[in-house]
């Protein structure tokens, strides 16, 4: 039978691998935080998923044979005709380090997204040590995928992205990170300070991958400096281009707006598809975006992961209470719902617990605020299992009723969701 599942995660299937032992002491030795770092399937010994199927034989997508340079006008076609065979997705689940992984892509797909990135793999520890691979999980349902990495050496970031090229559409580089750790590292945004790395780094993958790279870039504060950017990455390879519409500076999304005037300059000087990335808060403000800047698709983070139904339409109370006007109905979908469809994910697609943590925190932020003392309980539990927190959804409800997610009423009938929201 044909395995369910694809994972590198090889070094479980080895049930006398070092790595496993080491992994097992940790158990009873460390911190909660190192606990966090576990597979939920660990406690339950559910490793069933953890196959690792053969690749395909031939990739997915071709950009020609490796090591040919192409002409633009060829790469342009190309690039082009590897987008449309995806079927140009417009909803797009962005990378996010410990919270985009298989579980969250694949409930935001049930609920509209139509591709998605991995969190951010670091490309050098990637090829360095199996044990990092278990941050990379994939499945058949899994696609259009984009496999992102940092990366700041060109072999480096090539043998990091072979191991992956087969089970994914994109390979993209990371372009954008602003945080401390980048900055240490040498990667994301800041080698915007190192713009000959970065051509490097893209010709590197487009001459030898036969999947296209993209590359997720920040802007720089004056445009013609992000224009020059995003030519040169395609003038090195690259195939797509997504543009998050805020400079390295601002790295708080709330304080400052992603400026999406920026976003169309990019979009109308280059030839190669360009995503938008900034200020997406429900369905409305993707559609906003796309007739704005005219670019293909567009990606959310920080709203997604409140609400992953956001790309079917969905909104929080936050986004959906201030427009009464617009007459908002309760939308038959409970974040608590959402919480345990996840969980039931997690439990089929192991993870650390880590990331379930931090799902759990902002899928039930709304709840947790209003019953702060079960948020406590949450924080205080060092060892995770499914059965508490499906307990902890539990309680909740029987506390505090729903917590439902927003429509727009349908103009033609006006009527009512039957649920009722028993907080309001
Ligand atoms: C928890 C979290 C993790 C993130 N990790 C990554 C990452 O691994 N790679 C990346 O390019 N951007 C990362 N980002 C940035 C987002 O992809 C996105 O560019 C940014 O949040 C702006 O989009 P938004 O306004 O929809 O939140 C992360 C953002 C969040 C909130």
């Amino acid at each position: 039978m044909k395995p369910s599942s694809l994972s590198l995660l090889k070094f479980l299937r080895t049930r006398d691998s070092p790595l496993l032992r080491i992994r097992t002491m940790t158990i009873t030795s460390n911190p909660p935080q190192v606990r966090d770092d576990l597979l939920c399937s660990d406690q339950q010994q559910q490793q069933s998923d953890l196959q690792i199927e053969k690749p395909p034989e031939a990739a997915p997508a071709s950009l020609g044979a490796p090591g040919r340079v192409l002409s633009i006008d060829t790469r342009v076609e190309q690039a082009w005709a590897h987008w449309k065979k995806l079927g140009r997705p417009k909803y797009i689940v962005a990378p996010m380090v410990d919270n985009s992984e298989l579980p969250f892509r694949l409930l935001c797909q049930k609920y509209g997204a139509q591709a998605a990135y991995t969190p951010m793999l670091h490309s050098r520890i990637f090829t360095e040590t199996d044990n990092r691979n278990k941050e990379f999980t994939t499945c058949e349902e899994d696609r259009p995928l984009f496999v992102q990495f940092c990366a700041n050496d060109p072999d480096t970031l090539l043998e990091a992205a072979k191991k992956v090229a087969p089970y994914c559409d994109y390979v993209d580089i990371n372009l954008g990170c602003p945080q401390r750790i980048a900055r240490r590292g040498n990667y994301g945004a800041f080698l915007m300070d190192n713009l000959p790395l970065v051509k490097s780094l893209v010709e590197k993958l487009a001459q030898n991958l036969t999947v296209p790279v993209s590359c997720k870039i920040r802007i720089f504060p004056n445009l013609q400096d992000t224009l020059n950017y995003a030519k040169m990455l395609e003038d090195a390879g690259c195939s797509l281009l997504a543009v998050h519409g805020r400079t390295r500076d601002e790295k708080d999304g709330k304080k400052f707006r992603a400026d999406w005037g920026a976003i169309k300059e990019v979009r109308n000087a280059l030839r190669i598809p360009v995503l938008a990335n900034g200020n997406v808060r429900c369905i409305e403000d993707v559609e906003d975006c796309i007739k704005e800047t005219g670019v293909e698709g567009v990606l959310s983070a920080e709203t997604l992961l409140e609400n992953p139904a956001v790309f079917a339409g969905f909104r929080t109370a936050e986004w959906a209470k201030d427009n009464d006007e617009e007459g908002y109905v309760d939308g038959g979908l409970d974040q608590g719902d959402l919480a345990v469809e996840y969980l039931k994910l997690c439990e089929k697609h192991p993870v650390p617990w880590r990331m379930i943590r931090s799902h759990v925190h902002k899928m039930l932020g709304d709840w947790f605020r209003v019953h702060p003392q079960v948020r406590e309980q949450l924080n205080a539990q060092n060892i995770l299992t499914f059965e508490f927190l499906y307990g902890l959804v539990d309680q909740l409800k029987e506390l505090g009723g729903r917590v439902p997610l927003y429509k727009k009423r349908k103009i033609d009938t006006l009527q009512e969701s039957p649920q009722k929201d028993l907080e309001s």
